[in-house]
């Protein structure tokens, strides 16, 4: 699935680098790491911010063609998904996942993960996942205490080579199953990603856009990824959003 791996000094995000280079390279599988990002994007208009050399900042653009559109969003679930795999398997942490692909170790962030479709000039549209990974930063050097590092969590690694490989293989794992399933989460990607979505089951607060918030009792993801909330007022299905799980703030 990968056409090779290119490795920069600093960039300002790897995921513009890959946007920009898929309109006069349609290959699908490109995949760049930066040591450093100075001005790695996150998601919801936030920023990704990391020392050089102390996380792991990682985008790969993808082209599934023969996949409607209508189920791309489900490329943002699987990648977390994936993240969350390979960190469990090759660092040996107890990686979870918080709607949509926030990557937790108990109930703090250790990795992120912004997709974003481009439409890429004469090439079919691709879409470039965008991986953050905090691996060796200490306490000091993290966004907020919300937040955590491999090393934080004695990881059994903090190798950002073998976590590179192993997330790429991850990646093609899970986006390859997806693929040849046509793009039907309900053949398997939805239940992988239930069982691993610590979000399910949780009191959450949402914000969606337009700043609007409401609490209530995350039950699902539906087939098309959404969130599916019971609130006082009835079932909430949220396609975009920010979750928190307010069972952990008490
Ligand atoms: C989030 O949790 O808000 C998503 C963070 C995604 C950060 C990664 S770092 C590599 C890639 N390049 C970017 O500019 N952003 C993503």
């Amino acid at each position: 699935m990968w056409v090779g791996v290119q490795i920069e000094e600093s960039l300002p995000s790897t995921n513009a680098f890959l946007a920009d280079r898929a309109t006069t390279d349609g290959r699908s599988g490109l995949v760049v790491i930066a040591e450093y990002q100075s001005e790695g994007r996150g998601r919801l208009d936030r920023s990704w911010v990391s020392p050089p050399r102390a996380g792991l900042t990682l985008s790969a653009l993808v082209r599934p063609y023969d996949v409607a559109a209508s189920r791309w969003p489900w490329i943002a679930l699987a990648a977390g998904l994936a993240v969350g795999a390979a960190l469990r398997h090759t660092a040996g942490v107890e990686a979870v996942l918080k709607w949509p692909n926030d990557v937790l170790v108990g109930e703090r962030k250790v990795a992120g993960v912004l997709v974003e479709r481009v439409e890429s000039g004469p090439f079919p549209p691709a879409a470039v996942i965008g991986i953050g990974l905090n691996v060796s930063l200490g306490e000091e050097e993290l966004p907020g205490p919300q937040a955590t590092s491999l090393a934080i969590e004695r990881a059994s690694t903090t190798d950002r080579s073998v976590l590179a490989r192993s997330m790429l293989r991850a990646l093609e794992n899970v986006l390859g199953d997806w693929q040849r399933s046509g793009g039907d989460a309900e053949r398997g990607l939805l239940a992988a990603y239930t069982q691993a979505c610590s979000t399910i089951g949780q009191r959450v607060r949402v914000t969606v856009p337009g700043d609007r918030e409401f609490e209530g009792e995350a039950v699902a993801v539906d087939a098309v990824g959404r969130l599916v909330v019971r609130t006082a007022a009835g079932q909430r299905v949220v396609g975009a959003g920010d979750v928190v799980h307010v069972r952990s703030l008490t």
